[in-house]
């Protein structure tokens, strides 16, 4: 047969295509689209024109040594930047967000922060723990007072909104703060008192591996899974079927693709910062869920975004 050395792979390849360039110029593509949004205008209107400039050049380049720039006057101009870059995943970062400063007494970047989509889905996050965790407890109350186990509960908000909105689970639940950070527990003691919620509430600050184990009817665990690659995600919620008694049930939270899609800025800010996510897609948590023995049985979001995903499973 004749040799056609023209149709071999080799010679295709000659063409040039060239990985590296390609990802380079989707990346440009990318970074144009985004600093024309409204967000970016908002953002970069916070930044003085050199940062401005260093951070237009930066987005999306995160071994780009004028990140560095970018990162000292975020320290210095943006109090969620440095509880952020402070501890990572804190609870303290969220309650920033919780307490909806009055933005004409922040700094524009924290005013940010707030107005970003990424900061008002984590509002509507623990407004949608808020309404439907009643409807999930009233599937298991038996007549019998409820224990619940929150897991790394920062201050425990979530089942601190549920007992002031709906006062009628006060006499049927008792929870279980747990979080190694001393500064949410003292945040969750202050609120628990200031609602006059203290017979309802009980706090450990410790590593949750060293929490006594009670059984409990629901477990909840927000805000964890979201910055865990797979692996230690199933390990952690192999690890909560510890915490239920049989059949009991657990709320658990991810930071889904969604996010990213709808705010890179806002995650870029916070990959700059230290706090990494790993966004997890539907099928990630159906595969957490089989390989850990948890049957899903509902779940709910913080609409209208849906950046998290609450999903509710039975231990099998
Ligand atoms: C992103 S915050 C979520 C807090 C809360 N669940 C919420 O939704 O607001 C993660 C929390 O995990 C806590 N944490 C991290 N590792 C922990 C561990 N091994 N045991 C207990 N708490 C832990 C941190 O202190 C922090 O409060």
């Amino acid at each position: 047969m004749m040799n056609l050395p023209f149709l071999k792979k080799k010679k295709t390849l000659d063409f040039g295509f060239n990985q590296l360039a390609y990802s380079r110029e989707l990346v440009y593509c990318l970074k144009q689209r985004i600093l024309d949004t409204e967000e970016a205008k908002y953002l970069l209107d916070a930044f003085p024109a050199d940062i401005k400039q260093k951070f237009r050049e930066c987005l999306f380049e995160p071994d780009n040594p004028k990140i560095k720039d970018i990162l000292d006057f975020l320290l210095k101009n943006s109090e969620t930047a440095k509880i952020i870059k402070r501890f990572p995943g804190s609870a303290e970062a969220f309650e920033y967000l919780y307490l909806a400063y009055d933005p004409n007494k922040i700094s524009p970047v924290d005013r940010y922060y707030l107005k970003s989509k990424a900061g008002i889905q984590i509002h509507r996050r623990l407004t949608a723990l808020r309404d439907n965790i009643p409807f999930w407890l009233e599937k298991i109350y038996k007549g019998k007072k409820l224990l619940i186990d929150n897991i790394a509960s920062g201050p425990g908000r979530d089942m601190i909104e549920v007992l002031k909105k709906f006062p009628g689970w006060r006499k049927k639940v008792q929870v279980r703060n747990i979080d190694i950070d001393p500064a949410a527990i003292d945040i969750g003691k202050r609120l628990v008192k200031e609602y006059g919620l203290e017979e309802n509430f009980s706090f450990e600050c410790k590593k949750y591996s060293k929490a006594e184990l009670r059984k409990a009817d629901l477990v909840i665990l927000v805000g964890v899974l979201c910055p865990l690659p797979m692996e230690i995600s199933i390990r952690v919620m192999k690890s909560m079927r510890l915490f239920s008694k049989p059949g009991g049930l657990i709320i658990c939270s991810t930071a889904q693709k969604e996010l990213i899609y709808d705010d890179p800025l806002t995650d870029f800010l916070m990959k700059i910062t230290g706090w990494y996510m790993d966004y997890k897609t539907d099928q990630d948590v159906s595969r957490i869920l089989s390989a850990t023995g948890w049957k899903p049985i509902g779940e709910f979001y913080d609409e209208p975004l849906r950046h998290h995903k609450m999903t509710v499973a039975q231990l099998n």
